[in-house]
């Protein structure tokens, strides 16, 4: 019901006449007052006229309110028209107040059409009104230098490589401002219009009209490949002749494991075969050593991983003092069993 109410509204201006919803109840055999339901219960769909070039809708909900979503009210008072649902003068554009768009971490934002314009200011979103009325490109998401939810300013988390002992294999996470995962996102990001045909509403007198017309900009697209700085980083670690063995701060460090064999890291939970090779050109062969770390051995090591809070994460330290004293973990136990992939070899 909702894709045929949705294409209804697009082949009409932009908002859904009582015929048309008339229409979608018999096209799935429903009595009308169900589609009807519908199409007042949402806010994506309009019952009136609305602008020809944009309806817009603002959101005023909690955290939009607090960062500012008044004052873009007040734009859309003085430059659309006074009331909500009233169309411009000129007939191209109009405005309401709607609840949470669910873009709150970039509040405050609005939606045209399907798309939304978030982080704005009373000047970024007067910009987006003369763009929109001027048929000038504009690029829905973010009006400022944000990537998609991500902080102001630039990624702060997740900005390593995560080697993940639990069954992945080593992933590049976050690296220089661009998000992997977001790669998956920016299809619909950028191609927001891009949408599957829905049925055709045959007696809509309206078909043929001209779609709403909100001219969009591709957006930037996010680098490709973000690996090879943090990779370049893991490598530049100083080297182990570098670090203060047996002395200054850090840990207990040693120049070479005792009796030529280091104990397998990878059986701690945390710890793959990377982060491994990393504690022991550091000088970490043992567990008694990880066992032995204090608060700011912990801080030494962590810093030197570039894994912020991994080590108390995955409490590097009960597990090392369990297998030093030869006992097992839950976690040593998988991996004797060989069911945890990335800690064989
Ligand atoms: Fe505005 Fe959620 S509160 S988008």
């Amino acid at each position: 019901m909702i894709p045929l109410l949705w294409r209804a509204q697009e082949q009409h201006d932009g908002w859904v006449p009582e015929p048309a919803i008339r229409y979608v109840a018999d096209m799935l055999g429903m009595a009308y007052i169900r589609v009807l339901e519908v199409a007042t219960f949402y806010t994506m769909f309009q019952l009136g006229p609305v602008g020809k070039k944009a309806h817009i809708q603002v959101c005023g909900t909690t955290p939009c309110m607090l960062r500012g979503s008044e004052d873009i009210i007040k734009v859309c008072k003085s430059r659309i028209a006074a009331h909500a649902h009233e169309v411009s003068k000129d007939g191209d554009f109009s405005w309401e107040e709607v609840e949470c768009l669910g873009a709150c971490v970039n509040a405050p934002m609005v939606q045209v059409w399907k798309d939304t314009y978030e982080d704005l200011t009373p000047e970024s979103f007067e910009k987006l009104l003369d763009d929109i009325s001027a048929g000038r490109e504009v690029v829905p998401g973010p009006q400022m230098d944000r990537i998609f939810g991500a902080p102001e300013g630039g990624p702060t988390s997740l900005t390593e490589i995560d080697d993940d002992t639990t069954g992945g294999t080593a992933m590049p996470h976050v690296v220089d401002g661009a998000p992997a995962a977001s790669l998956v996102f920016a299809g619909i990001a950028i191609n927001g219009g891009a949408q599957p045909e829905a049925a055709t509403l045959e007696k809509t007198k309206s078909a043929e009209k001209k779609k709403p017309a909100v001219k969009k900009a591709p957006a930037a697209k996010p680098a490709a490949k973000a690996t090879p700085k943090a990779k370049a980083e893991l490598k530049a670690l100083p080297a182990k002749e570098e670090q203060p063995l047996l002395e200054g701060a850090g840990p207990a460090l040693l120049a070479a494991p005792r009796g030529g064999k280091a104990d397998d890291f990878k059986r701690i939970k945390g710890v793959g075969a990377k982060i491994e090779k990393t504690l022991h050109d550091l000088g970490v062969y043992h567990f008694d050593q990880i066992a032995a770390w204090t608060d700011a051995d912990k801080a030494w090591v962590d810093d030197k991983l570039k894994f912020r809070g991994r080590i108390d994460r995955e409490d590097w330290i009960a597990q090392a003092k369990a297998l030093a004293a030869g006992e097992e973990t839950e976690f040593s136990k998988r991996v004797d069993a060989g069911d945890v992939p990335t800690s064989k070899g």
